[in-house]
């Protein structure tokens, strides 16, 4: 056997895609995945791998302190990496209180188990939109910007981030950080601008595009990310922040003309709705950092990586319209409950 890495959120989109890419590359080692499974998480996204001795699912709240701490000295893990979060905008302007809740006291937790059974090394998965948000001409985001969240959804993660440099620096914690662009591609929760547009539109449906439709985010495809996240742990300098972005800003607006092209769809479908509260105009990232020191680089286009997402949500309707029914929350009492 190789390694075994503790993942957190591996129910989730990013977490579930990284299993696989990592279970594909490196079957040697041993992934275990916990999760609380929340309503962002579907076990249905590894149901082609659920079975491997190379694989297994915990579930648990990361905010459980003791439960926790009972997992990680009970397996021992050689490595955390951190993707367990509430990770909706719109939901934490309805309710910040989960968000600090696993955000903030859940990476803490999990900060204060690895410090607990032997120091483990500590990936933290975290995003762009600590920064706060740009003018048009602003240059992008890198390592040095200043934190400045402007949402509940950031500035839970701005604390989280803050909690673990700060568990490098007084407890000698082996941490690394990575703030990435916003990701699509296959397994994304369709509440989600990308996975929502394609949805609705094969469902007839209009797509809602909040305000003037002029927002800006960097796009990064989710493989792309994963690729990061694998280098950052073969190579990345202990105690160090990577900042990994798609080189891909967009408007909103942009994209679903894009999503509209593609799916052969005109622009009467596009219906503008009110406005986020507090709407980031601009997020944008500069990855040179990661790419000079680690060699990494998106190998994604974003036409190639829209098509074959927009390609996998039409082969996977079943997966999607069980979110959107809500019946794929029973998938975990179907088949895991007696394990
Ligand atoms: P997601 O919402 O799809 O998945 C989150 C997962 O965490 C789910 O499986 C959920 O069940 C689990 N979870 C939530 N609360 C939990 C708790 N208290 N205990 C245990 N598990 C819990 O999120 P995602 O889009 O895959 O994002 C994963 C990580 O990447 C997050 O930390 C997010 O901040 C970060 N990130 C996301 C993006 C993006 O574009 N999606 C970009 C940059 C960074
Ligand atoms: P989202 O996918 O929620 O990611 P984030 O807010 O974390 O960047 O939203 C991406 C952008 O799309 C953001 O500017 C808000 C906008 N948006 C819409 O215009 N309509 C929608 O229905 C959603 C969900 C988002």
């Amino acid at each position: 056997m190789g390694k075994k890495l503790l993942v957190t959120g591996g129910a989730g989109f990013i977490g579930s895609n990284f299993i696989h890419y990592w279970i594909e590359k490196y079957p040697q080692d041993l992934i275990v995945n916990l999760d609380a499974l929340t309503y962002a998480g579907n076990l249905e996204n590894l149901k082609s791998i659920e079975n491997p001795p190379n694989y297994k699912f915990v579930k648990a709240d990361i905010s459980d302190k003791e439960k926790i701490n009972e997992i990680i000295s009970s397996e021992k893990p050689d490595a955390i990496i951190h993707y367990a979060a509430e990770s909706h905008v719109d939901r934490s302007i309805l309710g910040p209180e989960n968000f600090v809740r696993t955000n903030v006291l859940g990476t803490f937790n999990l900060l204060e188990a690895a410090r607990q059974n032997g120091n483990i090394r500590f990936h933290h998965v975290s995003t762009d939109e600590v920064f706060g948000s740009l003018g048009p001409n602003d240059a992008p985001f890198n390592e040095t910007t200043p934190y400045d969240p402007r949402s509940p959804y950031s500035a839970s993660k701005a604390s989280s981030d803050h909690l673990v440099r700060a568990y490098f620096h007084t407890f000698g914690l082996p941490i690394t950080i990575s703030n990435c662009a916003n990701n699509y591609g296959p397994y994304h929760f369709p509440e989600k601008l990308i996975p929502l547009f394609v949805t609705n539109l094969i469902e007839g449906k209009k797509i809602p595009l909040y305000g003037d439709g002029m927002n800006v985010r960097d796009w990064l495809y989710v493989q792309d990310h994963c690729e990061a996240i694998d280098l950052i742990l073969q190579k990345g300098k202990i105690g160090e922040t990577y900042c990994v972005g798609g080189n891909c800003e967009k408007t909103n607006k942009e994209i679903a003309y894009k999503i509209l092209e593609l799916m052969n769809e005109g622009e009467e479908m596009i219906e503008f709705v009110a406005d986020r509260k507090g709407h980031d105009l601009r997020y944008s990232i500069d990855s040179s950092k990661i790419q000079r020191e680690l060699g990494w680089t998106p190998k994604t286009s974003f036409e190639e990586g829209m098509k074959k997402t927009i390609q996998w949500y039409k082969e996977n309707e079943d997966w999607w319209k069980k979110i959107k029914s809500g019946e794929y929350q029973n998938y975990y009492e179907k088949n895991y409950k007696d394990r």
